[in-house]
């Protein structure tokens, strides 16, 4: 045995994450019934393969790296340049936001790392604030950071949309976190309350980390897609993206985060500011080598033209899932919600049963995966969230399933 000094915290956390729970059980339903045909709509895993022009991409950006003239060694640690400017042009000027500039633009291996690393900046005594139910990263990686005592749950409920605002809280925060569209409610935050939230920002001297993964998903030409169309955001938020959901780059691994130049900090108790952009800066060339040249490639395919349009249609096949989803099961009855701007759709469980109970019940019943809502937090208990990102057959069949089951109520 070796005995050494443990990170404390990581013994405060549950043992394992909620999608290894989930994949465990499934394992175990499908070694027991090897016949059954398992549909899952439980993690929101893409299902389609990458865009052609995507697959082109890497592929010629695989065969310069075979030359002598193309290959690359080591990268910049924020990203290459061709990519940095792609991504200012078409998601922030092009929709005329015009306060980020690429070197506010730091390309990282997916939106679920730097959620994480982020905190590697900022002091402990944060009081954080999240709506419940919340994607657990948020959560769980503030409690490895030690500020489990420090995390104040804001409910997402019915009431509110599922988009908790400033005039809720009882307590001053430090950081919040926001995630719209939301995972796992699929709600989305307007732009009014965006904008409460960035005026609370700056009357309170907080920090606002905006994820918006699943922007690509809005339909809505009234939601915000960034949080910096909110006037002032770029004092005090930090945004950021992934080409997960938007692009299938689940397996590829790409994403960037926004630290925009105006967002100067100072130390509590210290007059002089620092900009955190810099800071970020400071971490990521200590401790990330970049994201391969062929994968930062691969995202700057997104934005030609095809790349544009064959995501579009992606994202067209998974709404059409989603769609079909929220239709089908408010027709038998069950209350449900997301689903219009988002790939999840949040249902609320059949009276009697609890968030595990009836994902238990959905998999022995029907062989359906889910993913219990109070996996996502304590207000989240009593409903569970289906994914869209099968493809449309699985989705079209699980909602025949559900269709052979008793009505809710
Ligand atoms: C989810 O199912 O909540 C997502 O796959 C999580 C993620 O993107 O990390």
């Amino acid at each position: 045995m070796l005995v050494i000094t443990l990170n404390p915290h990581f013994l405060e956390l549950k043992p394992s994450y909620l999608f290894t729970d989930i994949a465990r059980k499934v394992e175990a339903y499908q070694q027991n019934h090897p016949d059954r045909r398992v549909l899952k709509l439980g993690i929101g895993d893409v299902t389609l393969p990458l865009p052609q022009p995507v697959i082109e991409a890497l592929n010629s950006a695989v065969a310069e790296m075979g030359t002598a003239e193309g290959f690359r060694g080591y990268g910049p640690e924020q990203g290459y340049a061709f990519l940095r400017e792609k991504i200012c042009a078409s998601d922030y000027h092009q929709r005329g936001i015009y306060c980020i500039q690429p070197e506010d633009i730091f390309v990282s291996d997916g939106a679920k790392s730097d959620t994480g690393n982020f905190l590697d900046v900022l002091g402990q005594q944060l009081t954080v604030g999240v709506s419940d139910p919340v994607y657990p990263v948020y959560v769980d990686t503030n409690i490895m950071a030690g500020r489990a005592q420090q995390i104040v749950r804001l409910p997402a409920t019915d009431a509110n949309g599922y988009q908790p605002g400033p005039a809720e809280l009882t307590q001053d925060l430090d950081l919040i976190y926001i995630c719209s569209p939301n995972n796992p409610t699929g709600s989305v935050a307007s732009r009014a309350l965006l904008q409460q939230w960035v005026d609370y920002c700056r009357q309170h001297q907080a920090l606002l980390i905006f994820d918006s993964a699943y922007e690509a998903f809005i339909s809505d030409p009234g939601l915000p897609h960034s949080i910096y169309e909110i006037p002032g955001s770029e004092t005090c938020a930090v945004e950021i993206r992934s080409y997960s959901k938007k692009a299938g780059f689940t397996g590829l691994r790409c994403g960037y985060t926004v630290v925009p130049a105006a967002l100067m900090v100072a130390a509590e108790g210290q007059t002089e500011t620092v900009s955190l952009r810099q800071l970020w800066n400071r971490r990521q060339t200590t401790k990330f080598n970049g994201v391969p040249y062929i994968v930062q490639r691969a995202a700057e395919a997104v934005y030609t033209p095809e790349g544009q349009q064959a995501c579009a249609a992606n994202i067209a096949y998974y709404k059409r899932n989603a769609t079909l989803l929220k239709n089908g099961l408010s027709q038998m009855g069950y209350s449900v919600y997301g689903g219009s701007d988002a790939p999840y759709v949040w249902l609320k469980v059949p009276a009697g049963f609890s968030s595990w109970s009836f994902f238990d019940y959905l998999l022995e019943q029907q062989a359906l995966v889910t993913t219990p809502g109070s996996g996502f937090g304590n207000y989240g208990e009593g409903y569970i969230r289906l994914s869209a990102f099968g493809s449309y057959e699985v989705t079209q069949e699980a909602v025949e399933r559900l269709q052979q089951l008793p009505r809710p109520d």
